[in-house]
């Protein structure tokens, strides 16, 4: 039986998050975060005092990355990082070590793992494009970087972090040129993904169309 796959790429801050997370929770699917696992590398890169160019041991870390995802917490080696993964900085260097493709490959089995019995949602750069080619739905989702940069702000406030609106907007374009021009895996929409652009949009709206699209998708399919 093939497990059906819905992917939602884009880039950061465009909402894939939530609304990835909130289609699996209708559905009943598991959800994987796979920008988390880039983010637990690098956590786990800095606290070692592992450079963010050595390849080499980079990778050799996310073989054997000791990660766990507990009802929307993210534990590495058994502590609950769930907020420290996403302090900005962090992001930042999740980007930067994603660049490497043995990094890549290191996290490739990791990711394939979460699709099981009866189905996944899967969000990040490459879903559609490399990890899961054969997904039911593809979704590329985006928005503004003014918007992006908006919520972004929101959310690191809500958290507690301190943040700087122009120094958002500097690093989310940063990171969109680092994400997008790099060889290994760059963010692009994937063939026959529905691009979907939430600039203007409430996230149960962006949620509502990507559950038609998948229901179209399998009627289509049967
Ligand atoms: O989605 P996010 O902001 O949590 O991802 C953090 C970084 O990880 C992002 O800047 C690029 C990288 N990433 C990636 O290269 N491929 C993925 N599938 C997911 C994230």
């Amino acid at each position: 039986m093939i497990i059906p796959v819905i992917t939602i790429d884009g880039p950061t801050a465009s909402g894939k998050g939530t609304v990835a997370h909130r289609v699996a929770k209708h559905l009943g699917f598991h959800y994987l975060d796979s920008g988390a696992l880039y983010r637990l590398t690098a956590l786990s890169a800095t606290r070692q005092g592992i450079a963010l160019d050595n390849e080499e041991m980079l990778a050799a870390l996310a073989r054997v990355l000791p990660c766990r995802f507990i009802k929307g917490h993210v534990l590495l080696d058994g502590e609950d990082v769930t907020d420290a993964v996403r302090a900005e900085a962090i992001g930042v260097a999740a980007s930067k070590i994603a660049v490497l493709p043995q990094v890549r490959k290191a996290l490739l089995d990791l990711q394939i793992a979460f699709r099981y019995s009866p189905g996944l949602v899967a969000d990040g750069r490459d879903m559609g494009t490399v990890i899961f080619p054969d997904a039911t739905q593809k979704v590329y989702l985006t928005a503004s970087v003014e918007a992006r940069a908006n919520r972004r702000y929101k959310q690191l406030i809500e958290k507690g972090f301190s943040a700087n609106m122009e120094d958002l907007v500097k690093d989310l374009a940063e990171r969109d040129a680092r994400d997008t021009v790099r060889a290994a895996a760059p963010l692009k929409p994937a063939p026959g993904a529905y691009i979907l652009d939430t600039s203007e949009m409430t996230v149960d709206e962006a949620v509502h169309v990507v559950l038609d699209l998948y229901a179209n998708a399998v009627k289509l399919s049967t």
